[in-house]
């Protein structure tokens, strides 16, 4: 059984999204929960980006006990220097630093050319090395750099002394295919590459972070960079609920993660309420209908046997249970459902009578509540006295 490494970038890469800004105490909170739940690494902040981003990060630091504390970096001697220093507090320290790789960042971003970058890219690991042992290279846009180049710029990290090997998505242009392959092709061709992590960070252009992260494992990877409710740069990053719960469910005769599921929920709805960030409806996992169920079909298979319609049981990511959800479409089953639940046990006649008045009032509203079935139980009790 293979380890899978959780990396949560969710105070990083999940903090620059426009709107999620956190201030120092909400990121402390953020971080000890982060590490309740079980992840291995936390990205605390870009501590060069502004004062309060350096204290966070150093605080963070100094809270956290079992947990790698990251710092990210440019591929610049100032920001490594000063990420050092915000890390000096970590029992754990890892700087993260690296540059892009693609020819449209080389060219167009960073207005240079390949062996420029090698160049640079050894500079800062050598740089990093001088102040923490564990130092992590991105790649940046490697999800767009062509294999045999980004092979070269990482057997040259691994031999300036990278620990870690973080080959990002960076637009979320990859398909799984062509992410697993890459892994497979850096595992193939750089020297010394068993000796590193190689790390996963996908981002969710097109829809295919999570797949992309699962490709990378399934190929060599054993670290996976993702964030909280999947909240990150543009569409996102790779979610966290989502990687730790394929692994959980349909890979753990393979791999294995430290993470407490039954705290997902718990600490999503955190992070959602710290950042200001909804999480939508259906989103897996963490959105409010992950496990409700409306059509009449799917709930009369429910009620009988929870599995017919949920591979998860809530109560594993932290939810109390499934909600059956009285709308228009629902069935018999699920309005007797609901009344039971209230304690009443409703007789085929009454359950006749309730449904017929259940119907106007569900065509007339999203959805039925407590307070509605109470009504149609005083008038039912009328009509079949
Ligand atoms: O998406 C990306 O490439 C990043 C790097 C800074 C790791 O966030
Ligand atoms: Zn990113």
């Amino acid at each position: 059984m293979t380890h899978i490494d959780i990396f949560d970038t969710t105070l990083r890469d999940g903090e620059q999204v426009p709107g999620c800004k956190l201030d120092s105490d909400q990121k402390f909170r953020l971080a000890k929960r982060l590490e309740e739940l079980g992840v291995n690494i936390i990205e605390a902040g870009f501590p060069i980006s502004s004062p309060g981003d350096f204290a966070a990060v150093q605080e963070i630091g100094r809270i956290i006990k079992h947990a790698t504390v990251c710092g990210l970096s440019r591929a610049v001697k100032e920001d490594i220097k000063v990420a050092a220093e915000a890390l000096s507090t970590a029992r754990r320290p890892r700087i993260h630093t690296g540059l892009g790789t693609s020819d449209s960042h080389i060219v167009d971003k960073l207005r240079t050319t390949r062996e420029k970058v090698i160049e640079r890219a050894i500079g800062a690991v050598s740089y990093a090395k001088s102040f923490v042992e564990d130092v992590e290279f991105y790649a940046e846009d490697a999800g767009r750099t062509d294999n045999e180049f980004l092979a070269k710029v990482i057997q040259a990290v691994v031999n300036a002394g990278a620990t870690v090997l973080n080959i990002p998505d960076t637009t979320g242009y990859c398909l799984p295919e062509e992410m697993g392959a890459k892994i497979r092709f850096l595992k193939e061709h750089v020297k010394g590459i068993d000796k590193c992590t190689i790390s996963v960070h996908c981002h969710n252009d097109l829809g295919l972070a999570t797949a992309n992260s699962i490709a990378g494992i399934q190929n060599g990877a054993t670290q996976i960079e993702c964030t909280m409710n999947g909240i990150g740069e543009r569409a996102g990053n790779c979610s966290l609920e989502e990687v730790v719960m394929i692994i959980k469910h349909r890979l753990n005769q393979e791999f294995y993660t430290d993470v407490n599921s039954r705290l997902l929920n718990p600490i999503s709805r955190e992070v959602s309420a710290e950042m200001g960030m909804a999480v939508q409806a259906n989103k897996a996992i963490v959105g409010e209908n992950a496990f409700a169920h409306s059509s009449g079909i799917h709930q009369d298979g429910v009620i009988k046997a929870r599995d017919t319609y949920e591979i998860i049981d809530p109560q594993e990511v932290g939810v109390d249970k499934s909600m059956i959800v009285l709308t228009a479409r629902s069935g018999r089953a699920a309005l007797a459902y609901r009344f039971k639940e209230l304690g009443i046990n409703l007789t085929k006649r009454e359950l006749d009578a309730a449904y017929k008045i259940f119907l106007e009032i569900a065509d007339s509203k999203k959805a039925v509540e407590d307070e509605d079935l109470n009504v149609i139980w005083k008038n039912i009790e009328v009509a079949v006295a």
